[in-house]
């Protein structure tokens, strides 16, 4: 090790992007190394609006591996921080920093010490993968840091053990996380299928719904699933195979109704598992706002003689959905904020996040326009909606595909001190 003994620290900043999954992840053939039982695919959203920025630091005064999550001092023992750390040392190289005068040659990692400050740009606990853009950011920024070899896809490899869906953040645009068969994991990886400007003209609008804790983990409830549930085995071996082939066709022709249909079935039929899980898994038991917004973009797609959106529902509250373009996603925010109001006293700056250009192709400024809107015929059918809905959506990110992970040069941008290596 060269430099100044015990002085220096040489630190990385990366940002990573979360992403929704369009086939959905349910059900491990493996625990530890979090290996699958079928195939996945997931949008990737733009970092602009939602992303995890991960800043890690490397020096020989640190005595032992310290985290912080959105500032707050975290403990790395847990089984899946210390799979990726010690993936990751495995494989570090030589890294030298000649302005700084400092050497690390590869044997040096499993010695030195690291500090990792991570931030989450939306809610850690609002159900938005945050796991998933953290674990990807954290393995992505160490590779960095510790001038690994391997590419993205090799990488997914060590991010899917610190978090199933973590591995499909590792790119941007559209992303197949495929299962593999080895029993070691090494083939369980994440690969790009096309880019975000391959189909940039989708809109995705998540209902943001509570950020409490989920009441059912992802790990117990995929476990009751693949230990009691007859149709989970269906799901994994005839349904996704074919599922899968056709996502993918939708995907590279932008055929937006197939996307729709087979977003939509697989969403629902991952809550059919779930209901078909002894004791069966509630998440879509609350029969307000999902109930609401299936219903009309069902109906919707249905007077169009044609799919406009697609909806899809994670293992928690939150919906999201995928409009074909700007313009159906203009119309699609006033439905949802005519459904949806906000309580009285959120503006509306504050009720729609993220690319705010859709309020304004909306013709929304406040919420006297969203009164003033007359509803299309499929809202006014269902029953009065707009009392009972008040409240229930705490507010709307409007997004869209983006892309994978980048380091950020700009060092304003470190979370941690460069000279004590503490967070900022
Ligand atoms: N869990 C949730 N957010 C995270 C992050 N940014 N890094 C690591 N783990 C996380």
């Amino acid at each position: 090790m060269g430099g100044e003994p015990e002085k220096w620290i040489l630190m990385l900043t990366a940002r990573t992007p979360t992403n929704i999954a369009v086939i959905k992840y349910w059900g491990k053939r493996d625990e530890t190394l979090i290996l699958p039982i079928n195939d996945s695919i997931s949008v990737t959203l733009d970092p602009g609006h939602l992303c995890t920025t991960t800043t890690v630091s490397v020096s020989p005064s640190f005595d032992h591996d310290r985290m912080w999550l959105n500032g707050k001092e975290i403990s790395l023992q847990g089984g899946r921080f210390q799979s990726c750390l010690r993936e990751i040392r495995a494989r570090a190289q030589d890294v030298e920093d000649k302005k700084k005068g400092i050497q690390i040659k590869k044997e040096d990692w499993q010695k030195l010490h690291l500090h990792i400050a991570s931030y989450n740009n939306f809610p850690t606990a609002a159900g938005l993968a945050s796991s998933a853009a953290g674990l990807a950011c954290l393995v992505f920024s160490l590779s960095k840091l510790m001038n690994l070899k391997e590419d993205n896809s090799q990488l997914s490899a060590i991010a899917r053990q610190g978090s199933g869906s973590a591995c499909r953040s590792l790119y941007g645009g559209f992303v197949k996380w495929v299962m593999g068969k080895e029993d070691n994991g090494s083939d369980s990886l994440a690969i790009q299928l096309v880019d975000e400007k391959h189909w940039d003209e989708l809109v995705i609008i998540i209902a943001v719904v509570s950020a409490r804790q989920k009441e059912t983990s992802s790990t117990s409830g995929m476990r009751d699933t693949v230990e009691t549930s007859g149709l989970i085995q269906h799901r994994a071996k005839e349904v996704v195979p074919k599922r899968v082939v056709q996502m993918e066709d939708a995907i590279q022709n932008r055929d937006f109704p197939s996307f729709a249909r087979l977003t939509c079935t697989d969403s629902n039929q991952f809550h059919a598992v779930c209901l078909d899980t002894y004791p069966p898994i509630f998440y879509m038991n609350d029969t307000s706002h999902r109930q609401v917004i299936i219903n009309c973009v069902e109906k919707w797609n249905r007077a169009e003689g044609m799919p406009q959106v697609a909806y899809t529902f994670d293992a928690g509250p939150n919906a999201v959905m995928i409009a074909r373009n700007r313009k159906t996603a203009a119309l699609l925010l006033q439905r949802l904020l005519y459904n949806f109001p906000p309580q009285s006293d959120t503006d509306l700056d504050s009720y729609v996040i993220g690319d705010k250009s859709i309020l304004k192709d909306a013709g929304i400024k406040d919420m006297k326009d969203v009164e003033a809107l007359t509803p299309p015929p499929e809202v006014k059918d269902s029953t009065s909606l707009t009392q009972k809905s008040k409240g229930d959506v705490n507010y709307f990110i409007c997004t869209r595909p983006g892309g994978g992970p980048v380091v950020l040069s700009d060092e304003t941008q470190a979370l941690l001190d460069p000279l004590t290596g503490l967070p900022k």
